[in-house]
């Protein structure tokens, strides 16, 4: 038994995510705590809203509501609705928390004793009307390069000029509209990445055997400089972790917090604090290698874009610190969703948001075509025509059909019970043979994180029941040798029972109906595929479940392709 922390990474505060985000970092880490969990580790899932910055604070003034309330309502929304996608997370926490607060500033200290925290001082724009420093993007007016008249200060969205506020003509903010503005001198500090060099770069090189993708991105922005250079990790915001070195104050740094890139991923830490502080567990074995941390394996999964964060900004603030912190031992990283062959977008209302998702659906549903086409080597493309495909034909032609036909034909023949008689033969023991093999397989592939090539064993296993029960034919032996029939009945049922167990991490409300249909709760992983065939005990209750997967007409599927199209 192995102890395997798991972090999902946070998603932002500032609104509803879509499904490009669920396949991206919940979902695949919650099939895998479920598999890890299921075959008897000790787990524990960690995720939480990741709630400063600028684009909390425009959400909340967007919503006409105060920050805090606002980032408290929108984590109950986003924890809603991981529940209602059956999230298994052990906690989802808040970056916000007071836990985050003290474990940031204690960081903050830490690199600071360690020399490996500048004070800079900066050129920044402030409002006089607002009262407060604007960032750039909070800064408006007319671009030196096009002239277009609404360029923001950190870039021009007609002709994608970058900028640097100082360059607008006629420079406003985005606030107030004031332009009563001036250039003021402030202090920053600056984490000095670059001393980091040498032990990032080794403890890259030691992950071989992490995803191309992560690599490949980490050793990119290692190599170019570029990602490692000493980056600003305090603002003049007020929403946020004050700057603090330690429990102390930081002379010139009043008013100020930290970036929300520098708190984020310390909340993994924070979060799993949080999770101990309401469980009564202990974090520091997950988390501190002088504590028991070492037998930790410390997986974290997250999209590409992420990557460079979690690859050398965190590692950094956590062998900077000087401490015995566990660092990842494996990033699994993803490509993107697009949404019928474009990008999701929020403002256009192109694509599927979570919540929509759940109101059309079961979970199952969006959970079974996400995993198995989860974008794990290259982009994946959602459309309405592949998810009907996936539905119609995985889940309501293969698996759900063949609940419902052995379940139903067992009643009608032998009623609600595991049917008495005959003994398998050569066919059972084809079958056994088959699936023995796949399971190995489907393991291999979930323990190494392939997600796609899991659901497909998982999927074979399904059809080899499907092939078997249309071979045995019951209906037709039933009227010449009903022993050998129930025997392929008694049969059929354990298989539900077993395919109830293997499709828990991917589909769990179904398993849970199969489950619930052969009295298997309690029924655990298999071992041995022949023995676990024979579970179901001749005379053992039954019932036939409620249809479990419904199967998309075209009728249905062009009115849900008119419908998130985009153009509102
Ligand atoms: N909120 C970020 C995003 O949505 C992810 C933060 S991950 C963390 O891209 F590690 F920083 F928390
Ligand atoms: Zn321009």
């Amino acid at each position: 038994m192995a102890r395997i922390l798991i972090t999902s990474a946070l998603p932002y505060i500032n609104g509803i995510k879509h499904l490009g985000n669920l396949v991206g970092s919940q979902l695949p880490s919650d099939v895998y705590a479920r598999f890890m969990r299921a075959t008897g580790h000790e787990v524990l899932l960690i995720c939480a809203t990741d709630e400063h910055g600028t684009p909390a604070e425009l959400a909340a003034a967007k919503a006409g509501k105060p920050v805090d309330a606002f980032c408290a309502e929108m984590w109950q929304v986003q924890k809603d609705i991981a529940d209602g996608f059956r999230i298994s997370f052990d906690h989802f926490g808040r970056s916000s928390s007071p836990q985050n607060h003290a474990l940031t500033q204690h960081f903050a200290g830490r690199l600071a004793d360690a020399g490996l925290i500048d004070e800079v001082m900066e050129k920044q724009v402030y409002s006089l009307a607002d009262g407060r420093y604007l960032p750039d993007r909070y800064i408006e007016g007319t671009c030196p390069n096009c002239g277009y008249e609404n360029a923001r200060g950190d870039q021009c969205e007609n002709c994608t000029k970058q900028l640097d506020p100082t360059d607008l003509v006629n420079p406003r903010s985005a606030i107030s509209g004031s332009t009563d503005l001036e250039v003021r001198e402030t202090k920053h500090l600056y984490l000095r990445q670059s001393k980091m060099r040498a032990p990032l770069t080794e403890w890259i090189e030691s992950k071989t055997d992490w995803p191309i993708l992560t690599t490949s991105i980490a050793k990119k922005w290692l190599n170019d400089g570029d990602g490692l250079q000493d980056r600003g990790i305090t603002r003049d915001l007020d929403w946020g972790i004050s700057v603090k070195r330690g429990a102390e104050e930081w002379p010139g740094m009043e008013g100020k917090v930290f970036y929300v890139w520098f708190d984020a991923p310390i909340e993994y830490i924070a979060a799993t604090a949080e999770w101990a502080d309401a469980t009564g567990g202990n974090w520091e074995r997950w988390w501190r290698t002088d504590k028991g941390a070492d037998d930790v394996r410390y997986v974290q999964f997250m999209a590409k874009d992420n990557i460079p964060f979690h690859t050398l900004s965190f590692p950094a603030t956590l062998m900077g610190s000087g401490e015995p912190w566990k660092l990842v031992d494996y990033i699994k990283g993803f490509n993107w969703l697009l949404y019928e062959g474009g990008k999701f977008s929020t403002s256009q209302g192109r694509g599927v948001f979570m919540d929509q998702a759940l109101e059309i659906l079961p979970s199952d549903y969006w959970r079974w075509w996400l995993v198995s086409n989860v974008p794990e080597s290259s982009d994946s493309d959602f459309t309405w025509e592949s998810f009907q495909a996936g539905i119609n034909k995985d889940l309501a032609d293969v698996l759900g059909n063949f609940v419902s036909r052995v379940t139903k034909f067992c009643r009608s023949k032998w009623g609600e019970v595991v049917p008495v008689g005959g003994a398998y033969g050569a066919a059972e023991a084809a079958v056994i043979a088959e699936i023995s093999e796949r399971l190995d397989s489907y393991q291999v592939h979930m323990q190494a994180i392939e997600l796609r090539k899991a659901c497909q064993e998982l999927r074979a296993i399904w059809v080899a029941g499907n092939e078997y029960l249309q071979h045995a034919a019951p209906w037709s032996s039933f009227k010449t040798d009903p022993e050998a029939a129930a025997a392929t009945v008694r049969f059929a049922l354990n298989l539900i029972r077993l395919y109830a167990v293997l499709s828990e991490p991917v589909i769990p409300d179904a398993a849970q109906t199969m489950r619930a249909a052969l009295g298997a709760e309690n029924a655990e992983w298999p071992d041995d595929v022949a023995t676990y065939l024979d579970g179901l005990t001749a005379g053992a209750g039954i019932s036939v479940p409620d249809v479990m997967f419904a199967k998309i007409d075209d009728t249905a599927r062009e009115a849900l392709e008119a419908r998130f199209s985009g153009g509102n």
